[in-house]
């Protein structure tokens, strides 16, 4: 076999306007559109090989993955063997430079990554539209992680039409984000689990597409003007009425930690007190996303870092699609 080279390295994106359930989980299409900023910081690098082995063969971060990460990864190895007849094993080495299934979307870096490796693997040879829907069959978010800046993804209506699409992939407003670690970990509800029992039992489920369809475009209206206070208090409002659909939800549930409660009311109290530039965002993770400007993000930094000295902070700025 000739010499391939399949490494590829995706970023993690953040959502502005949150993908929160599918109307086909089988085909990873979403009840709604989102609205998402890939960012620089946190990435997936991957590379993939056919092996001659019984079993496919993957690694995460220099260890064998983990059972559950084992088979979702397989699954997406299956869907590309079956897309081109292929029946061999396949080895997947994947290095996460972002903390993995924390909330921080590392399943959107991953299966971008995976997907633009498997790409070149298979010699598929796939647009960038292409990839965006078969990073979306690994996992919904990882649509948008194949362009860089602001990008839309679209719910469509079959596996063809749901895709993500780039509205400025160079951003030129000084906006960052300062992520905040409190907990690493891997969460216990993965967001494929999450969203899915709000969807089914929240009885505010049948809101949120259309809360959706006025943050998207009031967020679009914000982005084109270069108003950074009002992406910020979009996104919050935002993540906050999905946060409110799992703790609605019938078990209820909360990604939510008391420090994630405390951060949001400080960041509230420096909008107010001291002018200060700083909206949260939050996943299906204890983790904030504080979205702020790079004027700012220092003295946001140092306070944060006062107020949580467990914390990890991290400055982020927009970054780049697929490599
Ligand atoms: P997160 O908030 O990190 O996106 P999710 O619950 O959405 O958490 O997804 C986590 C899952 O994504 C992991 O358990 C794993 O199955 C998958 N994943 C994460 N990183 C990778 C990777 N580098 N390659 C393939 N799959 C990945
Ligand atoms: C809260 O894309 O991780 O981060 O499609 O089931 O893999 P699956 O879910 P995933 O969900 C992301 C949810 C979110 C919001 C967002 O990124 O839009
Ligand atoms: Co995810």
């Amino acid at each position: 076999m000739e010499y391939q080279n399949t490494q590829t390295t995706a970023h993690t994106n953040i959502a502005f306007i949150k993908y929160w359930g599918k109307k086909d989980a089988q085909l990873n299409l979403p009840c709604t559109d989102s609205l998402s900023l890939t960012l620089d910081g946190y990435f997936t690098t991957t590379t993939s090989k056919f092996i001659s082995d019984n079993e496919d063969q993957i690694w995460l971060n220099g260890q064998r993955a983990p059972v559950g990460f084992f088979k979702r990864t397989q699954k997406f190895l299956d869907l590309c063997r079956q897309l081109n007849h292929c029946k061999q094993k396949i080895q997947i080495i994947t290095t996460n430079h972002v903390p993995t299934a924390a909330g921080l979307a590392s399943s959107a870096s991953g299966f971008a990554a995976l997907a633009g490796s498997l790409n070149k693997l298979f010699q598929m040879h796939l647009s960038r539209a292409q990839l965006s829907c078969l990073a979306r069959r690994g996992s919904g978010s990882a649509a948008r992680s194949i362009y860089g800046g602001w990008v839309w993804w679209q719910q469509g209506s079959s596996d063809q039409t749901s895709l993500a699409v780039p509205i400025d992939e160079h951003p030129q407003l000084p906006i960052c984000l300062l992520s905040v670690v409190f907990n690493d970990q891997p969460k216990k509800i993965s967001s494929t689990q999450g969203m899915e029992r709000a969807r089914t039992t929240s009885p505010f489920y049948s809101c949120w597409p259309h809360i959706v369809a006025n943050d998207l475009s009031a967020m679009k209206k914000a982005i084109a003007t270069a108003d950074l206070q009002q992406i910020g208090q979009i996104a919050e409002n935002n993540c906050l009425a999905m946060h409110a659909l799992n703790w609605s939800a019938r078990p209820a549930f909360s990604y939510f930690t008391d420090a994630t409660w405390k951060l949001i009311n400080l960041l509230q109290q420096w909008r107010q007190e001291l002018q200060l530039v700083a909206y949260a965002t939050v996943d299906a993770g204890p983790n904030v996303k504080i979205i702020t400007q790079k004027n700012q993000v220092q003295q946001i930094q140092a306070r944060v870092q006062h107020s949580f000295p467990e914390a990890q902070t991290t400055i982020l700025y927009p970054g780049s699609g697929i490599q």
